[in-house]
C-alpha cells in the first residue's frame, strides 16, 4: 500500500463547536480514515478547516509502519506546541496507527498533547473532545474491535475524479516484521451492499475511478461473499468506470479474479502485489506463506492470464539475519518478475513484533542502506526498460489533471496504472478533458513517466 505525502482537510460551515483541523500521514486507508473523521465530526456539528492556526481541534492521524514514521510525528507536535501556548483551550489528539501503538505511553513524552484515540474508536471523539473540554483532562482510547466497520459513514473524500472506498478493516496475516495487526486488529469486511451503494453515491458526484482498500483484500469475505463476487456486483450495479484494488496478498490468490480482470475493461489491468523479500528462508522467517518460486510462477500466471497487466510490489531490505546471498534472490526476484514499480524500504524493527521479540536487528545500517541503493537502481533501470517497451503503444488514458510539470499538459493513468502525460491541443482547457478517456499514443518515457500524443477522437 501506498503511503503518501501529507494531505489535509478542506473547510466547511460554521459552528459554534470549533474547528477541527486533520493532518493524514501514512497509507490510503489513513487517508480514508480522515474522511470518514471529519464526516463524524460534521455530524456532531463541528466545522473544519484547513489551517492549524485557524484550528480549536487539532488531529494528527498518524503511521506507525516504520520508526521514521514515529519520529515525524514527535517533531509535527513539537513543532505544534506554539499553537497550544496562544491557546490554552486548543485540544491536540493523536488518532491512528501510531495512536493505537503506543497508547498512553504518548503521553509521558512532554509533549503538547490532549487525546490519543486508536482507529477503531472514531466514533467516540465528539464525547471525548466535550470531556477533555469539561476535565482538562487527557484522555486516551484504543480499543480494537472485532466489529468496527463505520458501515454506514460515507466520507466521500475525492481527489479529482478519484476516490478511496475501504473494503475491509484489519489484518490476520502477523507477518512477523509488521506491526498493522496490533495497530488496526482483527479483520473484518465491510457489507457488499453498503459498499455498492457508496461507490454509486460517488458516481454520481462525478468519480470516475475508484481504489479499493484492504491490507489483504483477496480474505474480503461478506457473509461468504468473496472479493471477486464483490468486483462482479460493483462492475453490475455501478457505473463507475475504472475499478482497482490494493492490496492483495500472494498467497491463495483465485485464478477466477485473473480472469475477471482480463475480460472486463472496468476492471483495470493493474495488481499491487508485495513481495517483502526473494528468499525463501526469510520469506519463512517474514511468515509470508510462500516461497520464491510460487512468487514467480504467480506473477508468470498473472502476466500469462491478464494482457498488458502492470504489476507493482513493495519489497524489504536487511530483515534479520539476511545475509548477501539472501539479498541476490530479492534481486534474482525483482530481475525475473520485472515489476512496473517497487516501493522499496530498509527493514525497521517495530514493538511488539514477532520479529522484535525472535529476532535481533543484525543487518548494519551501511549494509541495508548499500542493499537498498542497489534494489533501487535495478528497479530503476527496469522500470525505465518496461516503459520503453510502450513506446508506440496507443493506450486509453483517464484524464485526472494537468502534469505537475506544465499547465499546458494533461496527465493520466493507462489502465495497466502507468502515469502518461501529453500536451493538450491549443484551443482546450484541462476541464474540456477532466474525468473524459482518452486514447495516447506514446512517444517516449522515463522511469516513472509515459509521455505521448493525444490522438484525434
Ligand atoms: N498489507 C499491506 C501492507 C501495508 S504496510 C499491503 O500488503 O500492501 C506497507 C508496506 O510497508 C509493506 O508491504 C512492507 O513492505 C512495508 N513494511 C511493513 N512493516 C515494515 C517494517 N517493519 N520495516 C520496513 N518496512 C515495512
Ligand atoms: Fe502487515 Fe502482512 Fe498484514 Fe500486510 S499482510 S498488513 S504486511 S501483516
Ligand atoms: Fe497504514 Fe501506517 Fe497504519 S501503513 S495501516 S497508517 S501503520
Amino acid at each position: 500500500m501506498e503511503i503518501s505525502e501529507i494531505s489535509t482537510t478542506k473547510p466547511t460551515n460554521t459552528s459554534d463547536l470549533g474547528k477541527v483541523y486533520i493532518e493524514t500521514y501514512g497509507c490510503q486507508m489513513n487517508e480514508y480514515d480522515s474522511g470518514l473523521i471529519a464526516s463524524l465530526l460534521k455530524k456532531a456539528d463541528y466545522e473544519t478547516t484547513e489551517t492549524p492556526e485557524s484550528s480549536d481541534i487539532i488531529f494528527l492521524n498518524t503511521c506507525a509502519v516504520r520508526e521514521n514514521a514515529h519520529s515525524k510525528i514527535y517533531s509535527r507536535l513539537q513543532s505544534l506546541g506554539y499553537l497550544k501556548k496562544k491557546n490554552p483551550n486548543l485540544v491536540i489528539g493523536v488518532l491512528g496507527c501510531m495512536a493505537q501503538n503506543l497508547g498512553d505511553d504518548l503521553f509521558h513524552e512532554e509533549l503538547p498533547l490532549d487525546l490519543v484515540v486508536g482507529p477503531d474508536n472514531y466514533r467516540s471523539l465528539p464525547d471525548l473532545i466535550k470531556e477533555i473540554r469539561n476535565t482538562k483532562q487527557k484522555l486516551s482510547l484504543t480499543r480494537l474491535s472485532k466489529i468496527e466497520t463505520y458501515d454506514e459513514i460515507e466520507p466521500q473524500v475525492i481527489d479529482g475524479i478519484s476516490a478511496f472506498v475501504t473494503i475491509m478493516r484489519g489484518c490476520n496475516n502477523f507477518c512477523t516484521f509488521c506491526v498493522v495487526p496490533y495497530t488496526r486488529g482483527r479483520e473484518r469486511s465491510r457489507n457488499y451492499k453498503s459498499i455498492v451503494d457508496e461507490i454509486k453515491n460517488l458516481t454520481d458526484l462525478g468519480v470516475k475511478q475508484i481504489t479499493l482498500l484492504g491490507q489483504n483484500v483477496n480474505s474480503y469475505s461478506d457473509e461468504k461473499k468473496d472479493f471477486t463476487f464483490l468486483i462482479e456486483n460493483i462492475l453490475k450495479n455501478t457505473t463507475i468506470e475504472r475499478i482497482r484494488f490494493t492490496s492483495p496478498h500472494p498467497k491463495d490468490f483465485p485464478d477466477h479474479l485473473l480472469d475477471l480482470m482480463d475480460k472486463e475493461e472496468r476492471f483495470c489491468s493493474s495488481i499491487h502485489l508485495p513481495l517483502q523479500a526473494g528468499n525463501t528462508d526469510i520469506l519463512t522467517k517474514m511468515k509470508r506463506d510462500y516461497s520464491k518460486e510460487e512468487f514467480i510462477d504467480l506473477a508468470g500466471k498473472i502476466r500469462s492470464k491478464v494482457k498488458g497487466i502492470g504489476i507493482t510490489t513493495d519489497i524489504i531490505v536487511g530483515f534479520p539475519t539476511e545475509t548477501e546471498d539472501q539479498f541476490l534472490d530479492t534481486l534474482d526476484v525483482v530481475q525475473k518478475v520485472k515489476f512496473d514499480m517497487a516501493f522499496m524500504f530498509k527493514y525497521s524493527e517495530r514493538e511488539g513484533t514477532v520479529a522484535k521479540r525472535i529476532y535481533a536487528d543484525d543487518v548494519t545500517e551501511d549494509i541495508k542502506s548499500d542493499r537498498l541503493t542497489r534494489l533501487v537502481n535495478m528497479q530503476t533501470a527496469i522500470s525505465h526498460e518496461n516503459n520503453q517497451e510502450k513506446i508506440g503503444q496507443i493506450y486509453s488514458i483517464l484524464v485526472e489533471n494537468t502534469s505537475k510539470k506544465s499547465k499546458r499538459e494533461l496527465s493520466g493513468r493507462t489502465q495497466c496504472g502507468r502515469m502518461t502525460v501529453f500536451p493538450i491541443p491549443e484551443d482546450k482547457t484541462l476541464d474540456d478533458y477532466k474525468g473524459k478517456t482518452v486514447k495516447v499514443q506514446i512517444k517516449s518515457s522515463t522511469s516513472a513517466t509515459l509521455k505521448g500524443e493525444l490522438l484525434s477522437e
